[in-house]
C-alpha cells in the first residue's frame, strides 16, 4: 500500500492506544525469533533486573543505544534526573556487555543550553567504566537557528569501549571521493601529495559523517509513525567496524528497530528493548518485513497498514483528526 502515512504516534496517545490491540508483546514480556536469533523486549531498560530476562546469561559486543532526550527545557533539576536516569542504563549496558566491546550513544547538545545534555552526560560517563574513542558528528539535513545562529546540522554520537575490543578499519571507507589535496611529503626525494600516496580514492570515514541521508518519506527505509529513526547506514557502519558475524548487538532504544535491521542484513544477532509495546511491534514487523519483501522500512506506507485498513474505528479517527482520505491509498496498481 502506498500513500498511507501514520502520524507521529508519540504524539498522539488516543492513536496509540487505538493501535495497542495489534501489539503482541506487553510490557514485561520479550519477544523471541525461532532459532532465538534476535529478541525483542518491551521492558525499561533502566532496570536491570528487566534487562537481565531479555539478556539470560548472554552478553554482547556492541551496543548502540540512543535514548529520547528532550532538550527544549532543560532546568537543573530535568537535567540531573536525566542523566542519573542515563547511568543507570549505561551501568547496565557496562554489565551485558563482554570483557572486550563497544559502546555507541547518540545524544544531543542544545547550543542554547550549555550543550546539554550531552556536556553532562559526558562527565557521567568518565566514571562509567568506559574509555572514550571518539565523538563522531553526522550531518543532519534538516537545522535549526539559520537566522541568528550557525545552522544546527550536528547529530552527536560518543563511541566508548570496554577492555580492548577490535576495531575493524576496512569497513570504514565512504563512498565520498577524495577531493582535498594537502599534506606534501617527500617519499625517495619526490615530493608527494596525500590523494597520490592514499590506499583508496574513496575518503576513510573519520568522525565526521557527511554522507548519510537523512531519513525521510521518499526513502524505502522510512517508518512512518517514528518519529527518531535513525538511518540505516549509520548503524551499519558501527555494526561493520566493531562486530564480527553471529555476535550480539544490544539496543536498549529500539523505537523503529533500525540496529534489528542492521543486525539482520549483517548476520549478527540483535536483542533491542522499548518500553512502548507499539514500539516493540513496528520493530518485530519491520523485521518480518525485511524478510518477507526484502524491505528496510514502508516508504510513505505503515507498519499497521494491513490492519488499519479492516479497522473502521482507527480510519474514522484518522478521517476526523487528520483529514486521512481512503481514496489515496493504493495496493498495488488499485485504489482502494
Ligand atoms: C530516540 S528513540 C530510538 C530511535 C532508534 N534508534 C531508531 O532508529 O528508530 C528512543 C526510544 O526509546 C524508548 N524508551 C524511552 N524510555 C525507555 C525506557 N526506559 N526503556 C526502554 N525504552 C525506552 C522510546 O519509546 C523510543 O521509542
Amino acid at each position: 500500500m502506498v500513500n498511507f502515512p501514520l502520524p507521529r504516534i508519540d504524539l498522539d496517545p488516543v492513536l496509540h492506544d487505538l493501535l495497542l490491540p495489534y501489539c503482541r508483546i506487553k510490557i514485561g514480556e520479550i519477544w523471541t525469533n525461532s532459532g532465538n536469533r534476535h529478541k525483542v523486549g518491551c521492558i525499561d531498560s533502566a532496570n536491570s533486573v528487566h534487562v537481565k530476562k531479555m539478556m539470560k546469561k548472554e552478553t554482547a559486543s556492541l551496543a548502540v543505544q540512543d535514548p529520547p532526550y528532550n532538550f527544549v527545557a532543560f532546568e537543573e533539576k530535568k537535567l540531573s534526573e536525566f542523566v542519573n536516569w542515563c547511568k543507570r542504563w549505561v551501568n547496565i549496558s557496562y554489565n551485558i556487555l563482554s570483557e572486550n566491546a563497544s559502546i555507541y550513544i547518540w545524544l544531543g547538545a542544545d547550543q542554547n543550553n550549555n550543550f546539554q545534555p550531552l556536556s553532562d552526560f559526558i562527565r557521567m560517563m568518565s566514571s562509567s567504566g568506559f574509555t572514550s574513542r571518539s565523538f563522531i558528528t553526522m550531518r543532519n539535513q534538516r537545522g535549526y537557528g539559520t537566522q541568528k545562529n550557525w545552522m544546527s546540522i550536528r547529530q552527536e554520537l560518543l563511541y566508548y569501549i570496554k577492555g580492548a575490543p577490535d576495531f575493524n578499519i576496512d569497513a570504514e571507507y565512504t563512498e565520498i571521493p577524495k577531493i582535498l589535496k594537502g599534506y606534501y611529503k617527500t617519499i625517495d626525494g619526490k615530493e608527494t601529495e596525500n590523494l597520490e600516496r592514499s590506499k583508496s580514492e574513496n575518503i576513510r570515514a573519520g568522525n565526521v559523517w557527511v554522507d548519510i541521508q537523512q531519513v525521510f518519506y521518499r526513502m524505502e527505509e522510512n517508518v512512518n509513525g517514528c518519529y527518531a529513526q535513525k538511518p540505516l547506514k549509520s548503524i551499519e557502519r558501527i555494526v561493520l567496524a566493531n562486530s564480527k558475524e553471529d555476535e550480539i548487538i544490544v539496543d536498549l532504544f529500539a523505537h523503529s528497530g533500525t540496529t534489528l535491521i542492521a543486525a539482520e542484513r549483517l548476520n549478527r544477532r540483535c536483542f533491542t528493548a522499548d518500553i512502548d509495546p507499539v514500539f516493540c511491534e513496528i520493530t518485530i514487523r519491520r523485521l518480518e518485513n525485511y524478510r518477507r519483501n526484502n524491505k528496510t522500512g514502508w516508504q510513505n506506507s505503515n507498519p499497521f497498514a494491513e490492519d488499519i485498513i479492516h479497522d473502521k474505528k482507527i480510519l474514522s479517527y484518522l478521517k476526523k483528526n487528520y483529514h486521512f482520505d481512503l481514496s489515496y491509498i493504493k495496493t498495488e496498481n488499485v485504489a482502494v
